[in-house]
């Protein structure tokens, strides 16, 4: 570190005295911008390939620099890079371990580039990464849901508005609006890494190089769709980790409803679910119970990820152009973002197949809450009465029913024909739950027919996204 004026460092030439010692670990970020490791040494490489093929380095240069690389690449895998907080990042970490390797080769790396243009491709390489593993735990997650929903097709439930029973909805149904959303959320996913997969390399500090570089070619080496068009946006603008943070707390937003009505259903009160018992823990001090740690978790990690989507828009809200060192705060967030949707999802898509629907007490939870009232209704309507007035005399239906402690399928006809003589002997067919899913029988609907074919049409739609 000693012989070089400013403490020996990548750039230390113009300075001419050390770094404050706490300064150095204050504006370090190696030890959490090490993760992107693999991705800087990608992009090394494209990045010497790219100069070779220009004719800016050697072939001789290149090789030297690219086994380098690939040498360090497996040090960093085995755990034996020696990573020194002293080099400040991932990039000079290890640029200065290439130049300690293979000598002067090492130093020409750096040629035609900068650490802006350079950590903003790492990102973007590992966000790209990050986002496909996402999707596969996401498209996991919705195939156990559709394995559910298609076990549960005919399984009754009581429909919730306002956390009152509604209408009567089957299982399958409920599942397949889970699925829904999902499906948006992987859209916004999709959609996101398509405007992160553009290349920054070649913006180098903010203004482009005077090297005769070739930045297509260095684009298709590393799988992206073009170069960036602009150097100095390149260099400065974070809004794919913005925008990747957005699509993941919706995402989690999603989570935390689901998670919410899981610890609802598994309670002894409602008693809807089972959960696997792999998936709950115990109490030290109450031996009866079964807590819904893996929901309940989930649901409080959605804060975590809403908090760092205004943490990174803070970031980089009006900061000037090009590249600030504020942007190095991008990093942990991002991390965080990515490992909080990742392990969430893992363990929903774990978990959801394995969700045991108790029918029985869905089944008694539709019958007790008066959930085909508008059954009713629909039926007095039917016979030529208004709706406000099938409303009314459905009401006083329903208060009766409250008032004697039974359904309304539990009236007798001569009690129902005193609040309406329109009312004959076929109206306990609409009374029964069975009935009342079967007729919501269109595109959207909770007829079982209905959940099985909106089932098969997601199946197709996963198999096309692939
Ligand atoms: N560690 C820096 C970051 O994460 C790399 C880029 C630094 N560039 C600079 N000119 N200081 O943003």
């Amino acid at each position: 570190m000693s012989e070089e004026s400013g403490g020996g460092k990548i750039w230390g030439g113009r300075f001419t005295e050390e770094t404050d010692a706490f300064v150095k670990a204050f504006t370090a970020s190696v030890e959490f911008d090490r993760r992107l490791a693999r991705h800087d040494i990608e992009g090394s490489i494209a990045h010497a390939r790219m100069l070779a093929r220009t004719g800016i380095l050697s072939e001789a240069e290149r090789d030297a620099i690219v086994d380098g690389l690939e040498a360090i690449g497996g040090e960093i895998e085995q755990g034996e890079f020696p990573w020194s907080v002293e080099l400040e990042d991932v990039h000079m970490n290890i640029e200065a371990r290439l130049t300690a390797r293979i000598g002067d080769a090492g130093k020409k790396l750096h040629t035609g580039r900068s650490r802006n243009d350079q950590v903003a491709t790492d990102i973007r390489m590992f966000l790209r990464d990050a986002i496909d593993a996402i999707l596969g735990e996401l498209r996991r997650l919705q195939r156990g849901l559709l394995e559910q929903a298609e076990r549960e097709a005919d399984t009754i439930m009581p429909g919730f508005t306002h956390l009152q029973v509604a209408q009567p909805v089957t299982f399958g149904h409920h599942m397949m609006a889970w699925f829904e959303m999902l499906e948006r959320d992987a859209g916004r996913l999709i959609d996101c890494r398509r405007r992160a997969n553009v290349m920054p390399l070649g913006a180098a500090a903010l203004a482009g190089t005077s090297y005769p570089i070739d930045r297509h070619y260095t684009a298709e080496l590393l799988g992206f769709d073009r170069p960036a068009e602009n150097s100095l946006d390149a260099v400065s603008d974070r809004d794919f980790a913005i925008e990747f943070t957005a699509a993941s707390a919706i995402l989690l937003m999603h989570l935390s409803r689901f998670s919410e009505e899981l610890i609802v259903w598994s309670s002894a009160q409602f008693g809807f679910i089972e959960l696997p018992d792999r998936f709950c823990t115990g109490s030290s001090i109450m031996p009866q119970k079964k807590n819904p740690d893996v929901p309940e978790l989930v649901r409080g990690k959605s804060g975590r990820v809403f908090g760092h989507l205004i943490g990174l828009l803070t970031l980089m809200k009006a900061q000037p152009l090009a590249y600030n060192k504020d942007n190095q705060e991008d990093k942990e967030p991002l991390f965080d973002t990515v490992d909080t949707v990742h392990h969430c999802l893992r363990a929903f898509a774990d978990m959801v197949p394995a969700i045991l629907p108790r029918r029985d007490r869905m089944l008694a939870a539709a019958r007790s809450g008066f959930s085909t009232a508008t059954d009713l209704a629909d039926y007095l309507v039917r016979k030529g009465l208004p709706f406000r007035d099938a409303h009314e005399v459905v009401g006083r239906a329903v208060r009766l029913g409250v008032e004697t402690g039974r359904d309304l399928a539990e009236l007798t006809l001569d009690e129902l024909r005193d609040f309406s003589p329109l009312i004959d002997e076929e109206v306990y067919q609409v009374l029964t739950l069975e009935g009342s899913v079967a007729a919501r029988d269109h595109v959207g609907g909770t007829a079982p027919g209905q959940v099985r074919a909106a089932v098969s049409r997601a199946r197709r739609r996963l198999e096309e996204a692939g």
